[in-house]
């Protein structure tokens, strides 16, 4: 398996799975499937809501003994209601019950977004706090002693843009090392990616494959001309051509699949190289263009904007 390196050294996957809406029934066959197909790293999420799930398939494949623990690389995520300092601890504690490990890997940020406690998806303006009621560099420093504790390995952010990284390597005594961000290549987030590489920060795309779906007046990235064309050029499907361009970049790529053979298929990418000509055309698809854009947190007099939430222009 490709890896990233830490600044202490460990190691990360450059490819793993991703678990979001992967449905109960499915998903603890979809891990099982993936650790025999040879995948290392789990992407996972409190918001979720089946951590419990993997968490029992993790604990079946160690006691079949087909993999063990410090082989593997769980990524989990601190959910918005949970950014004061007071509730970090708590929040992590359950992802780790409910995954029934004793440390994570990677522990995240999930948004750049506040949520009152008691509220675990907004529905007004009042459900949600600004950044200058619950700051995210408070909730940073947290981050960084869970990480002392020895409950996480290693943190970062995600959905974070390059002012509010800024904003956490400011104060940060261990400053973010991932920030996972939507990427593939209708959104291929060049100056944040530059950005990034300048502080030592990875990126993971999540999304890496645009949900499979089209997107605003696209047809969807395995339906693109160009990606369908080097699919035939590199005997391969389309979906290995995205991923394959994407772990070609540097970037840790987790596309979710509860389909045994699309799973097979998807780690199959990492022996796919694709040119550098055909790095550049892939790179011509690049059209700024996201999925998940943020409106779940914009309510008219709320304290979150599209602007404020990626500080774009
Ligand atoms: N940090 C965040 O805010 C955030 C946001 C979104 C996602 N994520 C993470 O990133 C992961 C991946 O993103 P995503 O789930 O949004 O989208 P994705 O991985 O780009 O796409 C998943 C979709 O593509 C399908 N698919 C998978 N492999 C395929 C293949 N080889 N050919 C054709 N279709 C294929 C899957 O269907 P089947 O399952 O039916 O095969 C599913 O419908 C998530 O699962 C989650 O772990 C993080």
């Amino acid at each position: 398996m490709k890896t990233i390196t830490f600044r202490n050294g460990d190691p990360m996957p450059l490819f793993g799975l991703g678990t979001y809406q992967s449905k109960a029934n499915e998903l603890h066959d979809a891990i099982i499937s993936a650790l025999k197909d040879g995948y290392r790293l789990i992407d996972c999420a409190a918001y979720y809501k089946n951590e419990e799930i993997i968490g029992a398939a993790l604990q079946e494949t160690f006691t079949s003994g087909l993999v063990k623990r410090e082989e593997l690389f769980i990524t989990s995520k601190l959910w918005n209601n949970n950014h004061a300092p007071e509730h970090v601890e708590e929040a992590l504690r359950k992802t780790l019950h409910d995954l029934r490990l004793d440390y994570l890997d990677l522990y995240l940020i999930h948004w750049p977004i506040a949520l009152k406690h008691d509220i675990e998806y907004p529905r007004q303006a009042s459900d949600l706090l600004s950044l200058e009621e619950c700051p995210l560099t408070e909730t940073w420093k947290a981050m960084e002693q869970m990480q002392a504790k020895g409950l996480c390995r290693h943190i970062g952010v995600s959905n974070f843009s390059i002012p509010k990284l800024k904003e956490l390597i400011a104060v940060a005594k261990n400053k973010p090392e991932m920030n996972q961000v939507e990427m593939h290549p209708y959104l291929q987030q060049n100056e944040l990616f530059r950005f990034c590489q300048s502080e030592g920060i990875y990126l993971t795309a999540y999304s890496p494959l645009g949900r499979n779906l089209p997107i605003k007046n696209k047809p969807g990235l395995t339906n693109e001309p160009i990606i369908i064309d080097l699919a035939k050029k590199y005997n391969c499907t389309p979906a290995q051509i995205i991923i394959a361009w994407g772990v070609q970049r540097g970037i840790v790529i987790i596309p979710k699949s509860v389909h045994p053979e699309r799973i097979k298929e998807n780690i199959k990418s990492l022996d796919i190289n694709i040119s550098p000509e055909d790095m550049t055309k892939i790179a011509t698809l690049d059209s700024h263009t996201r999925m998940t854009d943020g409106s779940a947190w914009i309510f008219p007099d709320g304290p979150y904007t599209m602007k404020n939430i990626w500080d774009e222009k």
